[in-house]
């Protein structure tokens, strides 16, 4: 822990996540982003409410952690806000027939963002600017606590593997732009990765397993990668292991890509949710000096 008397760190009190209360992010020093940093890296997953943010200062504190990366391929719609590439609209409404964003109201399916490129965002910033008055919660998953959880027996069998991480569908459920869906994962479009992943950072251990749909552990006959993969999700998607978060207007989250995973709860589709997410670079700038 790194605590801070400027800058504390609440924790939720569940497996992953704290708040930092009382902070304006278009305003803090040097220290307090240092803090802040660390943080998030004990917890995973930070909440900073009661924020005022346009799209640059959205930008500009997501830059602090590093270059940014441009909003994901998604299924139809505007992908990202005029002028600002970086900045991926999540969003039901539809405005003159056309979407202002991707995901729709329906629910948005465990996942790791962007985990199907072969370098994928390290972080996520989702902003919140329209709320619906019930549902459309977002879960977060520590996957530290997913490979903590698991038995030895299943520890040893997965070691060492490598997981496909299907790029056809997105969370929603909806096949990207430009994408021809085939539900063979070993046909499918995306990337492999290690499926215990050392975080590069606080070299803590943890499952790396992107989505459900269309995964793959390399080299199994796809029935017993299949049953292999039944079995981890069911670790990794036990409810004692995630925090749920609740979405209030100016409610800002930021959570680590390389360590969670997060849902996202349906919604009525007459309300109207509007998040701007930035997605972080894995290269660029590095982290705090001292940390
Ligand atoms: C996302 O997966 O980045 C969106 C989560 C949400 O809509 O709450």
């Amino acid at each position: 822990m790194y605590p801070d008397v400027n800058v504390p760190a609440i924790p939720t009190g569940a497996a992953l996540g704290a708040e930092i209360r009382d902070v304006d992010l278009r305003a803090i020093d040097a220290s307090a982003f240092d803090a802040i940093y660390r943080a998030w890296l004990d917890h995973q997953v930070l909440l900073v409410r009661d924020q005022r943010l346009t799209d640059d200062d959205l930008i500009a504190f997501s830059r602090r952690f590093g270059d940014l990366d441009y909003a994901p391929v998604q299924e139809n719609g505007r992908r990202f806000v005029d002028g600002h590439p970086e900045i991926y609209v999540v969003s039901n409404v539809v405005e003159n027939g056309v979407a202002i964003g991707s995901l729709g109201s329906g629910e948005a399916v465990w996942h790791t963002d962007m985990s199907y490129l072969p370098n994928p965002p390290k972080a996520s910033v989702l902003y919140a600017l329209e709320v619906p008055a019930s549902g459309g919660d977002t879960i977060f998953g520590s996957m530290y606590s997913a490979w903590e959880s698991l038995p030895g027996a299943l520890k040893a069998r997965v070691a060492t593997a490598r997981i496909k991480h299907d790029g056809t569908y997105n969370s929603g459920g909806y096949v990207r732009e430009g994408v021809t869906p085939t539900d063979d994962p070993r046909e499918s479009e995306g990337a492999f990765h290690p499926l215990v992943y050392a975080h590069p950072e606080t070299g803590r251990e943890g499952l790396y397993l992107g989505r459900r749909r269309n995964a793959y552990i390399e080299g199994l006959p796809l029935a017993e990668s299949e049953a292999l993969l039944g079995e981890l999700w069911a670790f990794a998607t036990d409810e004692r292991l995630t925090w749920r978060h609740h979405w209030r207007a100016g409610d800002l989250v930021l959570w680590d890509n390389r360590c969670t995973m997060h849902r996202r709860d349906p919604f009525d589709q007459a309300d109207r949710r509007i998040m701007h997410r930035t997605q972080i670079s894995p290269s660029g700038r590095a982290a705090p000096s001292d940390v």
